[in-house]
């Protein structure tokens, strides 16, 4: 069903992140017929293109992003009929704003604008600044901004506040497109409409949690950003954190957006502060050297970089967090993310306790229930049962479901859902200015811990897991990570 008519004013719209994932997203809507005829998406950036300049630029996009018989050219051609493009520079007030002002005039005062800030955080809040004071924050607009929010506490606060000056937080869409995926969104579904697990989801039953989102891919050519970033800051503070909110949120009161923050908020607020004094026991942290990864030799992280640079940013980073409530007293959620990883995978395993050893031989680990992101979406639940013939001995059936099958028509991408959730002006799935701040706010001692210590992060070969303090990490209390089960 179409949303409301909308333009959608992308600032950094010649990046990186507009042409792999916002042009596609509106694309394949604008495919499934949920974009109006009459939406406009209005890209700025400083490079100097007209229209037709711009639109060369999202063809050849959509070309490299929308394969096969998604790429209809008819459609394309339709989809492009919408793209305009404004050369300007966001952050400075004495750009052409006009330009802007000019595409963006109607008739309908009740057309939705949205502004998609995809440029460096830190120009975040000039833009927001200029937009308002050029006049173009109507009442029906929001504006959407893209991570990082900042670097750290401070900074993201100073971004906050920038464009908290212009803009309400009610119209503040802070994106983390990992809420946007399926699989998560269904954690809360499962644990809220499932009584069997909903009892069992407490530090009575489940005996670790871990939380993994592994990639095979290396730089892709963004050393510019990532190596001022890391895995840290790029994927544990917004996208493994968001996820930890829904695995272990209390039950929410409602499902609306609100609600649901304030769950995900008092998780975040619950962490145990790791600092200085205890990351050595709780933190490990890898940079990728030269290994083979599909098949091939490929270059260690620093070879990878411009200028070949010494660099202690880290590629992989794996902990142990503990929240510290009632429910989730002493249990240990190990997160993960690393680069050139043996393979692209974003799971949540739900370790359970194991029960008494002795009936059935030997003492058996206890069930786990696997809620599996990427690289396909589903829930796995492996059952111990009994072996057929008069027997006891034990075997492993997989309880196993496609998420996809039971959803309607699924996302490719979750960007999809997303930037359409921003013009209908759904704030669930995206991130309140409390969340974020929170989060920096546990991760922010890290990353002085990190700058204080002396040395840099571990090497580990490409193609491989991480460094062995990783897996030590959890062989501290005989736990295990996921390919090791
Ligand atoms: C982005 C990070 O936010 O998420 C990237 O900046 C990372 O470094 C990406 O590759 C991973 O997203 P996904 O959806 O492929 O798991």
């Amino acid at each position: 069903e179409p949303v409301p008519s909308f333009d959608y004013v992308i600032f950094g719209a010649t990046g990186d992140l507009t042409m792999r994932k916002l042009l596609p997203a509106l694309y394949r809507r604008f495919a499934a017929g949920q974009v109006p005829s009459d939406a406009r998406i209005i890209g700025t950036a400083r490079s100097p293109l007209d229209d037709e300049g711009y639109r060369e630029r999202a063809r050849k996009a959509l070309g490299d992003y929308i394969k096969g018989d998604e790429f209809v050219d008819d459609t394309v051609a339709r989809f492009l009929g919408l793209v305009h493009y404004v050369s300007l520079n966001g952050a400075d007030a004495g750009g052409h704003w006009a330009g802007l002002e000019a595409k963006l005039a109607t008739d309908d005062a009740g057309r939705v604008r949205v502004f998609y800030l995809a440029t460096a955080p830190d120009l975040y809040g000039a833009i927001a600044r200029n937009i308002d004071e050029k006049g173009l924050r109507t009442a029906q607009s929001r504006i959407v901004l893209e991570k990082p929010i900042g670097t750290d506490l401070a900074t993201a606060r100073d971004v906050n506040e920038g464009v908290g000056r212009h803009f309400p937080e009610s119209s503040i869409y802070r994106i983390d497109h990992y809420l946007g995926k399926e699989a998560v969104q269904n954690i809360i579904a499962l644990r809220f409409a499932n009584p069997m697990l909903e009892r069992m989801w407490d530090r009575e039953s489940i005996d670790y949690v871990q939380i993994t989102a592994a990639e095979t891919v290396g730089l892709e050519g963004r050393g510019g950003y990532y190596d001022g970033s890391g895995a840290l800051r790029d994927m544990i503070q917004n996208h493994l954190l968001q996820v930890l909110t829904v695995v272990a949120m209390e039950r929410p009161s409602s499902l609306d957006a609100d609600a649901l923050r304030d769950e995900k908020v008092r998780v975040l607020t619950s962490l145990k502060p790791l600092d200085a004094g205890n990351l050595g026991a709780n933190v490990a942290r890898g940079q990728y050297v030269r290994g083979m990864a599909g098949g091939h030799e490929v270059p260690a992280y620093r070879e990878e970089l411009p200028d070949a640079a010494p660099s202690n940013t880290e590629t992989f980073v794996a902990l142990k967090a503990e929240i510290d409530t009632p429910r989730w007293q002493g249990v240990p959620f190990y997160l993960r993310s690393g680069k050139r990883m043996p393979e692209k995978l974003t799971e949540i395993v739900i370790q359970f306790r194991a029960s008494e050893p002795g009936l059935f031989g030997e003492a058996r680990p206890g069930s786990r229930l696997v809620i599996r992101v990427q690289p396909d979406e589903s829930v796995i639940l492996p059952l111990f049962v009994k072996q057929p013939g008069n027997t006891f001995g034990l075997g492993e059936v997989d309880a196993q479901s496609a998420l996809g099958e039971a959803g309607r028509a699924g996302f490719r991408d979750a960007y999809e859902g997303l930037l359409l959730d921003a013009v209908k002006g759904s704030p669930a799935l995206f991130v309140r200015k409390d969340e974020t701040e929170a989060a920096w706010a546990w991760v922010s001692p890290i990353l002085q811990g990190w700058a204080t210590a002396g040395s840099g992060p571990e090497a580990y070969a490409a193609g491989t897991w991480g460094p062995e303090s990783a897996r030590a990490l959890l062989a501290q209390r005989g736990h295990h990570w996921v390919e090791d089960l």
